[in-house]
């Protein structure tokens, strides 16, 4: 506890700290929500909540701010943004353990949030020099036509508890380079993630004077998301969480005609076909499956498995199952920590019992564990397809093995959830390789060849298809969904000729 107390110190945090941020100043708060640690179930501190009153302030900072913020020049934007990855870079190893013991994943996995935070950050400050816009030739003698990227205004981000930190830095530093301002809504799972992240930026916010860029908003209560969703002050919200939310949030920003971007539930697969290099795909299966303890929206759900090579997989997945450690994250060697919370375990039991009930086969794992915390087993069970508990997505590592036939079969099966975010096959045939990323092939955002579903880097777009939400975050031309295109033509002639070759002649 004491090494605990310690870390916290060294990221600035109390055992009661406001969890709203104006400029860098931090509000006094009236209430204060708890932070729980997964793996003992016990506090770890308190954070605000962000009252009707203080969410007011914070928004009218951040439309200010976005005024004086949007004439900065975006490579000089980029440069707020790179001295906040310098610092980032210093503090990886505690920020990573922080959300090792906020999240419950383990040490290694913290510090490779840190990583993504500091790769995306490095990406937008490339980018800052890169806002790019086309010309286009025009069909009228004497004019030049053109596009161009303005930035947005106010970019309401609402991030989940199992990337805390990651997922806000793809929002928040892209659309910063944009020349957008950014209000952070974390999940009240992880709100001390986010109060050690936005005490590293307001330190690079006094030293440039950029203030309200970044600010916070924290509370456990669902009215806060709402507040957010439903204010017109703001035209893109960035919601990452389940689709049955996501459809809401999707809804109320549709009614307003405000822009949405939304990462939500994955249900992703891997396909194991006959000439599948088993020693690559047992750890991507493994990792993809366990990692993160199946918390991630990448996380392997689903393995679809030729027939043929059905029993040996089983076998070594079995093999490799019972070798993973499970317990306190931030120790050495432990593959596999807690769930978020005791809900969490609650869900596992009931998908396990419902699999169980509709005839599935557990193969390794099924079990809470009887211990303080949240933890359960990693599981592998046979299942099928078509089955209520395969079509959605839990938040926890289980795994359901099916068999198939032809690849077409495969294809078809990993295609038939409602979800479509990431999926892979795993191959040594270049014809099945292609027909798996052809038109025809995976109908997922993400569709990789002989690598997991999970741990993209963030040089590409990000997301999903179909309950996924469509949104598409992080790297390639992501930036523009932060964005406002402007098509510019301007006549440099001395006549007016019109478009379309129409003659439109007064008098
Ligand atoms: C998420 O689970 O919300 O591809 C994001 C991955 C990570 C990001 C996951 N880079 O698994």
């Amino acid at each position: 506890m004491a090494a605990a107390l310690d870390l916290l110190a060294r990221l600035g945090i109390a055992e009661r700290n406001p969890g709203t941020c104006l400029g860098s100043e931090w509000l006094p708060a009236d209430e204060y929500f708890p932070s729980v640690d997964p793996t003992t179930g016990q506090g770890i501190g308190w954070v605000g909540r962000c009252t009707r009153s203080q969410y007011g302030l914070v928004l009218r900072a951040a439309a200010q701010a976005f005024e004086a913020w949007r004439a900065v020049p975006a490579p000089a934007r980029g440069e707020v943004v790179r001295l906040i990855v310098e610092d980032l870079r210093r503090h990886k190893s505690t920020l990573g353990s922080l959300i090792a013991l906020e999240t419950g994943k383990i040490k290694q996995e913290g510090d490779g949030e840190v990583q993504e935070m500091i790769d995306i950050g490095d990406f937008a400050v490339g980018q800052s020099r890169m806002l790019y816009g086309r010309t286009m030739q025009s069909e009228r003698p004497h004019h030049r036509m053109y596009e161009q990227w303005h930035p947005l205004g106010i970019v309401g981000v609402i991030t989940a508890f199992n990337f805390p930190a990651a997922v806000w830095a793809w929002n928040a530093f892209i659309a910063a380079v944009c020349g957008d301002t950014v209000v952070w809504k974390p999940s009240p799972k992880a709100p001390l993630t986010a109060v050690a992240i936005q005490h590293i930026v307001n330190g690079v916010a006094r030293q440039t004077g950029h203030e309200s860029v970044f600010s916070i908003v924290a509370s456990d209560s669902p009215e806060l998301a709402q507040w957010l969703v439903e204010d017109t002050r703001v035209p893109l919200v960035s919601f990452t969480g389940s689709s049955r939310i996501g459809r809401q949030v999707a809804q109320t920003l549709a009614a307003r005609m405000g822009r949405c971007l939304l990462e939500c539930s994955g249900n992703n697969a891997v396909i194991v076909d006959e000439t599948a290099n088993l020693d690559l795909a047992v750890p991507a299966v493994v990792f993809g499956a366990v990692g993160t303890a199946g918390q991630r929206c990448t996380t392997t759900r689903r393995l679809i498995v030729h027939e043929s090579r059905a029993e040996e997989i089983e076998k070594r997945l079995v093999d490799a199952y019972r070798q993973v450690q499970i317990g306190d994250p931030l120790e050495t060697g432990t593959l596999m920590g807690p769930l978020i919370d005791a809900e969490a375990c609650v869900r596992f039991g009931e998908t396990v019992a419902e699999l169980e009930r509709l005839g599935g086969k557990v193969l390794a794992g099924g079990k809470t564990l009887d211990r303080p915390g949240f933890f359960v087993q990693a599981t592998l069970a046979r299942a099928e397809n078509h089955w209520s508990v395969v079509q959605r997505e839990t938040f926890a590592p289980i795994l359901y093995v099916i068999r198939f036939r032809s690849i077409e079969e495969a294809i078809a099966l990993n295609n038939a959830v409602p979800q479509g975010l990431s999926s892979a096959l795993f191959t040594d045939s270049l014809q099945r390789a292609e027909q798996f990323l052809a038109a025809g092939g995976s109908d997922c955002g993400i569709a990789n060849i002989n690598i997991g579903t999970s741990g993209a880097e963030v040089g590409g777009a990000f997301g999903g298809e179909k309950e996924t939400g469509g949104g598409r975050e992080a790297g390639s031309d992501a930036w523009k969904a932060y964005m406002r295109r402007q098509t510019n033509t301007l006549n440099w002639g001395r006549d007016l000729p019109l478009a379309q070759g129409i003659q439109f002649r007064i008098g």
